[in-house]
Parts: C-alpha cells; sequence; structure tokens
C-alpha cells in the first residue's frame, strides 16, 4: 500500500501499533513491524532510561524493520526522567516516536535534532491543530471509541475523522475502534492515512501479557467496557471488572468531592497484577469498545493478513459493486 503515512514512516502497510502500557515490549513491536506495519515500544513500561535502551536493542534483534517507541505524559506527582527516555530513543536510532498525554513541545527540539519524525496522539481536533502547528510529523486522531483515554470531549471518529482531514496538512492515522479490513478502509475513506490499533494487537498470539488478558477480550462485547476517572478529567475506557466497579461505586458515593488517592488500589500498579500475573479483576485497565468485534485470538501476521485481505475484496468487489448498483 502507499499513503502518506507508509511514506513517513518507511512501512509497506499503514498500520500502527499504539503504545500500550506492559504490552508494548519487543515480542509485539517486532511481530507488528516484520508484518510490514509499525511496531511502538512503550518507553515508560521499561523502568529506567537504561532499561529502554535494552528493550531497544533486544527489539532489533528481532526485527530489521523499522519500529517506533511511545512516549506518553501523564499526570505523576513525580514526572519520569523524559530527558533520560529521550536520549535513549536517539542512542538506539529510532526514527519514529509517538507521543501521548499533553503537549509534546518541551521534547521536540531534542527529537527533530535527531530526525525523528513525531507523531502526536490527539482526542481532538484543537489538539490535532495545535500539534501540528508546534511541528509535528503526524497526527494519530484518537476517537471516543478508544482504549485507554479519550479525553472529554466524548468525539466518536465518525465526526472526528472528516473534521481532521478537513483541517489537518499533516498526514494523519485513524485511532479508536479499529479491527480489521472494514476500519482500514472506512478510515481511508473518511481522510485518514492508516490506522492505529490497540486493543486488537493486544489480542494477538505475540502480546506478551498473561492469556487471562486475552480470554478477558474475546469474552468481552462491546457493552463492557466503563469510562473511569470522569470527575478527576483524566476518562479513561476500561474493562469492566470487579475492580473497575468498586472505582464507580467510590465515584458514584463521593461525587466531585473524589480525589486520585480515594482510587489508588484500583488504579495505582494495577498493570503488572493485569498483564504479568493474569488478575484481570483487580482495577482499570485500557479497553477499547472494539473488544466487541474481536473473536479470536490470531497471530500478528495472521491479523494482518486478513486486514488486507478483506481490504482487497471491499475495495475491489463489493464498493465497485454498490457503486455500480446505484449508477
Ligand atoms: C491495555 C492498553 C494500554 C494502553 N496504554 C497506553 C499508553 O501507555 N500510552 C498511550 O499513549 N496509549 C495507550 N493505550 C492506547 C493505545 O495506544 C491506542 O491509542 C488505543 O488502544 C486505540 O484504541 P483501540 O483500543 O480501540 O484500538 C493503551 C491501550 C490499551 C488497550
Amino acid at each position: 500500500m502507499k499513503t502518506r503515512i507508509t511514506e513517513l514512516f518507511g512501512i509497506e502497510y499503514p498500520i500502527v501499533q499504539g503504545g500500550m502500557h506492559y504490552v508494548g515490549l519487543a515480542e509485539l513491536s517486532s511481530a507488528v513491524s516484520n508484518a510490514g506495519g509499525l511496531g511502538l515500544l512503550t518507553a515508560l513500561t521499561q523502568p529506567s532510561p537504561a532499561a529502554l535502551a535494552e528493550e531497544i536493542a533486544r527489539c532489533r534483534t528481532m526485527t530489521d524493520k523499522p519500529f517506533g517507541v511511545n512516549l506518553t505524559f501523564l499526570p505523576a506527582r513525580t514526572p519520569p526522567d523524559y530527558a533520560g527516555y529521550i536520549r535513549s530513543i536517539i542512542d538506539g536510532g529510532i526514527k519514529v516516536v509517538e507521543t501521548a498525554g499533553n503537549n509534546p513541545a518541551q521534547w521536540l527540539p531534542m527529537l527533530k535534532e535527531a530526525g525523528i519524525k513525531v507523531m502526536h496522539k490527539c482526542t481532538s481536533i484543537r489538539h490535532a491543530l495545535k500539534a501540528q502547528s508546534i511541528g509535528c510529523d503526524a497526527i494519530s486522531v484518537d476517537g471516543f471509541e478508544c482504549g485507554g483515554h479519550p479525553g472529554e470531549d466524548d468525539i466518536p471518529n465518525f465526526i472526528l475523522l472528516p473534521l481532521a482531514a478537513e483541517q489537518l496538512s499533516v498526514p494523519f492515522i485513524a485511532s479508536g475502534g479499529m479491527a480489521d479490513g472494514r476500519s482500514l478502509i472506512a478510515a481511508l475513506a473518511l481522510g485518514a492515512d492508516g490506522i492505529n490499533m490497540g486493543t486488537r494487537f493486544l489480542a494477538t498470539k505475540e502480546a506478551p501479557v498473561h492469556e487471562n488478558v486475552k480470554q478477558a477480550i474475546l469474552k468481552a462485547t462491546e457493552l463492557d467496557t466503563r469510562l473511569v476517572m470522569k470527575p478527576l478529567r483524566n476518562t479513561e475506557r476500561v474493562l469492566v471488572n470487579k475492580g473497575v466497579e468498586r472505582l464507580l461505586q467510590k465515584e458514584k458515593e463521593l461525587g466531585a468531592a473524589i480525589t486520585f488517592n480515594d482510587i489508588l488500589d484500583e488504579v495505582g500498579g494495577v498493570y503488572p497484577k493485569v498483564m504479568v500475573d493474569g488478575d484481570v479483576e483487580v482495577g482499570a485497565w485500557s479497553c477499547g469498545l472494539v473488544a466487541g468485534l474481536i473473536h479470536d485470538i490470531p497471530t500478528v501476521q495472521e491479523l494482518m493478513t486478513r486486514i488486507l485481505s478483506e481490504a482487497n475484496e471491499l475495495v475491489g468487489k463489493r464498493l465497485p459493486q454498490a457503486m455500480q448498483a446505484s449508477a
């Protein structure tokens, strides 16, 4: 395939694996890149910049294709050593960084001087325009459907993507709710240059997480995600479970007075318990509405091949037939 995104990142297919805490490790990212997409390691899953450097080196032994790194800026009492992580990214020869969570302006000069392409993930058009204006090379437009942090505007991709196409000049990809060839062709039709998938890649054989996580996604329907932390303006879409129900009960009881400390048990340190130990009921872990469209656990290569063949079938058959019928 050829879009502005395949050209910008030097990849075969415009399909990106979004940064995922405790999931974006070398096993998954290299598999996505080997299959012709763009895999992303998740920087902050590594406990230190030195550990990220090692993970980049490990990923290099698993693929000779391009892969990138996700750098997430989320509210934290003691911010991580972002400069150190960026140093590891530059020294590791990474050419694509996905930033997310907050305005990356402070870190752009360091990244751009090193010749790195920066794609910022945004949940609103105003943030996307801002990212474009400060020099980001591409945008990942993350709709309300997405697993993780959909922002506070609640605008789904059927509205967000055409607006992005109307207003952005840099390339952008559609993120949130993407699962298959239908998503890819729909995203292209709405003006995007490719897609970003989180939850769908989490439910693959190579995702280096506990089997319970994959089975929980497989079992889930489109009705099984919840939005938590809305009162804290840090909304996250997560898979419902006992811990999440407890969290929502606290939100209901405490109302506007709720603080992060009140829900520490359900949101703090949850990822290793879920992804490593397989305790999927313990608290809030990100999952998209797209869980409802996930019916198997394929290898990454099988998934990518299927997406491409569905896309070809749509473009070669269904769409021409539909247009002919209406002519
Ligand atoms: C388990 C999980 C963890 C995630 N962790 C991060 C993260 O650390 N940083 C980030 O920018 N996005 C994170 N995301 C969001 C994804 O990168 C992606 O934007 C999102 O999953 C897209 O929506 P989808 O799940 O419908 O494909 C996470 C998503 C999931 C499912």
